[in-house]
C-alpha cells in the first residue's frame, strides 16, 4: 500500500510568503494518524481499485482534515495539538485564518488532479461533506450555550462534524474504483459508526486521556463547556444544573465536573457506545466481497476503539 505519510512528506510549502505556508508545514509534518486518506486507500483496493487513482482524493482528505484543525483550535481556544503548540498560539489567530484557507483550497487542488472521468462525482461528494463539516462545527458551537441538548441531536452533530469525512474518504475510495451504489452506501455507513465512536472516543481522551500520548490538552472540552457524550450522560441523570458554568478557575472547574462524571460512572456509558457503534461498524461490512481489505477495515475500527492517541 502506498505510503501515505511519505506522499505527504513530498507536498512542498517552502514557498513565499513564508507566514502563510510554513505554517502549513508545520502542521502537516507534526504527524497524526492519516486515518481519513487510509481509509480512502483500503476503500479503493477493497473493489479493486488502483491506488493511484484515488492518491489525489487521498491527500486531499488528509490536507482538508488538518484545515479544519487550524480553524477548530481557534474556535476551541485549544492551545497544542499533536504534542505542539496549536497555530495561533505559535503564530497568531490571523494566520490561522489564512493559512487555514489556503490549505483548503491546497485541498481542492490535490483533488482536482483525480482521474477525470471521476471528478465531477468526486466533487460533488467533497463538497456535500465539507458543508457539513460546517454545519457541525456550527451545532457543536451553538450547543455550548444550550443545557437542553439531547444525545440524539449530539449524535447528529458528531455525525456532521467528525464521521462524515470519514465516510466520505471511503465512498470516493470505493467510487473511484468503480463498487455498486449499495457497496458505496455500505462503506459509508461504516464509517458512520466509525466516526460515531472515533468522537465519542475523543470526547473521553479529553477527560480521561494522558495528555502525552493524546498530544491535546486535555480538559479542554469541560472548560469551553463542549456538550460531550460524557456531559449528556450525567445531564440525564440530572447533573445539568451542577455542570453550568460557574465563577470558578479552569483548574477548580476540571475538579469539580470530573468529580461529578466519576460519580455518576458517566465513562462506562461512553465506553458502552463506543462498543455499540463498533459493532454496527463491523455490520455494515457483512454485505461486501470478503477480502484482506475488509479485514484490515475490521482491524482499523477496533483499533480505533481502543486509541488512546
Ligand atoms: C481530530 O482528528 C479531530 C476529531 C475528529 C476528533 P484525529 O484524531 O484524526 O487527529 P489526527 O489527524 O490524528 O491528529
Ligand atoms: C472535531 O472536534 C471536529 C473537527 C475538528 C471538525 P473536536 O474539537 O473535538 O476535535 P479536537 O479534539 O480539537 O481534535
Ligand atoms: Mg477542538
Ligand atoms: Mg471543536
Ligand atoms: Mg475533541
Amino acid at each position: 500500500m502506498i505510503d501515505v505519510n511519505a506522499e505527504i512528506g513530498k507536498l512542498d510549502w517552502s514557498r513565499e510568503p513564508q507566514g502563510l505556508y510554513e505554517p502549513i508545514g508545520y502542521t502537516l509534518a507534526a504527524g497524526g494518524k492519516r486515518v481519513r486518506p487510509q481509509l480512502a486507500l483500503l476503500a479503493t483496493k477493497l473493489f479493486g481499485g488502483n491506488e493511484e487513482d484515488v492518491l489525489p482524493a487521498a491527500l486531499a482528505l488528509e490536507v482538508f482534515h488538518n484545515f479544519t484543525l487550524l480553524h477548530d483550535d481557534v474556535m476551541d481556544k485549544a492551545q497544542v495539538r499533536r504534542g505542539r503548540p496549536t497555530v495561533h498560539v505559535k503564530w497568531n489567530e490571523n494566520t490561522a485564518i489564512l493559512s487555514g484557507d489556503q490549505m483548503m483550497i491546497e485541498a481542492y487542488k490535490l483533488l482536482s488532479r483525480v482521474p477525470e472521468k471521476k471528478l465531477a462525482k468526486t466533487l460533488r461528494l467533497f463538497n456535500q461533506m465539507a458543508t457539513e463539516i460546517c454545519e457541525g462545527q456550527q451545532y457543536d458551537v451553538d450547543f455550548e450555550s444550550r443545557e437542553d441538548v439531547t444525545i440524539p441531536e449530539y449524535m447528529e452533530m458528531i455525525r456532521l462534524k467528525t464521521s462524515v469525512l470519514l465516510a466520505t474518504a471511503l465512498q470516493i475510495g470505493a467510487y473511484i474504483a468503480g463498487a455498486t451504489k449499495e457497496q458505496q452506501e455500505a462503506v459509508y455507513g461504516y464509517g458512520i459508526h466509525v466516526g460515531l465512536a472515533f468522537q465519542i472516543q475523543d470526547d473521553l481522551l479529553d477527560c480521561y486521556g494522558d495528555e502525552a500520548t493524546f498530544g491535546k490538552a486535555i480538559g479542554g472540552d469541560i472548560a469551553e463547556n463542549k456538550k460531550t457524550y460524557l456531559w449528556l450522560v450525567a445531564a440525564q441523570q440530572g447533573a445539568a444544573a451542577e455542570l453550568a458554568m460557574r465563577n470558578e478557575t479552569k483548574a477548580q472547574r476540571f475538579e469539580r465536573v470530573m468529580a461529578i462524571y466519576n460519580r455518576l460512572g458517566v465513562k462506562n456509558a461512553a465506553l458502552e457506545e463506543i462498543k455499540s457503534q463498533t459493532a454496527q461498524a463491523l455490520d455494515c461490512l457483512t454485505s461486501l466481497p470478503q477480502n484482506e481489505y475488509t479485514d484490515q477495515l475490521r482491524a482499523l475500527a477496533r483499533k480505533l476503539e481502543e486509541r488512546s492517541k
